[in-house]
């Protein structure tokens, strides 16, 4: 596990479009596990600055999101597969067949969550997954108590994340109460994670996820069972750390490897 703490949020998605960069490079048919939210999208406008001035090339690139709203259709405005054309697949070269959205409106949807994680099997697996996380420790939709091993399912939102998100919704009453969600499990098997993160509100997630127990009251903590993760913060989301982390240059070495 790296920890790198940067000053800013900026800079935070600035590091975390070099760490994206580089692994593209390497491996020009990435398999990319892509998260919505607040937190990557300052990740997303560099990767699009990157395709179109210095012609980072996606077109050999798979995708599989980690979330999606039970209910939505991806034409709702805030529904997530219609946050990921606007803010990245529209933007970028990506086939559309290669693009894996989880649809929230299956009606089999545990056979549907089987499909997924089949898909992502054919595909060799998540080279490298996006993630953010919870003010409650949550990854993806795999609220507290979700089990380490789960796999893509559907989830009840806890009470902090329907509170969260509210704000997506025109009123209380059309914010969706389930989503289906890759699991823990879907996520550790990723080759290699970044984890991003900033503001003070994620300050105790991130203490419990990387200095605290592994335990589902915080799932995001598995990730220190992970060989290969990045975690890259802010000053504000690193705030109540205990341990001294770098600034950067540590990432170079793992990216070697
Ligand atoms: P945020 O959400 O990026 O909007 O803070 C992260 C998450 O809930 O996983």
């Amino acid at each position: 596990m790296l920890v790198i703490v940067k000053e800013s949020g900026r800079e935070m998605s600035a590091e975390a479009a070099e760490i994206f960069a580089n692994r593209l490079r390497k491996k020009p048919n990435l398999v990319v596990g892509f998260a919505t939210g607040s937190t990557p999208v300052e990740l997303y406008k560099l990767l699009i600055r990157m395709h179109k001035q210095e012609g980072l090339d996606f077109s050999k690139v798979t995708t599989f999101n980690l979330d999606e709203y039970v209910g939505l259709p991806p034409s709702h405005q805030a529904s997530y597969a219609r946050f990921m054309r606007k803010n990245l697949f529209e933007h970028l070269n990506i086939p559309e067949h290669s693009i894996h959205l989880p649809d929230g409106m299956a009606d089999d949807v545990d056979a549907y969550c089987d499909w997924y994680e089949g898909e992502i099997q054919k595909a060799g697996g998540i080279d490298l997954q996006i993630l953010g996380i919870g003010a409650n420790g949550h990854i993806a939709f795999n609220e507290p108590g979700s089990s380490l091993g789960s796999r893509t399912r559907i989830k009840t939102l806890a009470g902090t994340t329907l509170r969260d998100n509210a704000r997506f919704f025109k009123s209380k009453k059309d914010l969706p109460k389930y989503a289906i969600t890759m699991g823990v499990g879907t996520i550790m098997d990723a080759k290699e994670i970044l984890l991003l993160a900033s503001g003070t509100g994620k300050a105790d997630a991130l203490r419990a996820a990387v200095e605290g127990p592994i335990t589902v009251q915080c799932p995001a903590s598995i990730v220190q069972l992970h060989r290969k993760v990045f975690i890259v913060l802010d000053r504000d989301a690193a705030s109540k750390l205990a341990g001294s982390y770098p600034d950067s240059w540590h990432s170079s070495l793992l990216l070697e490897r």
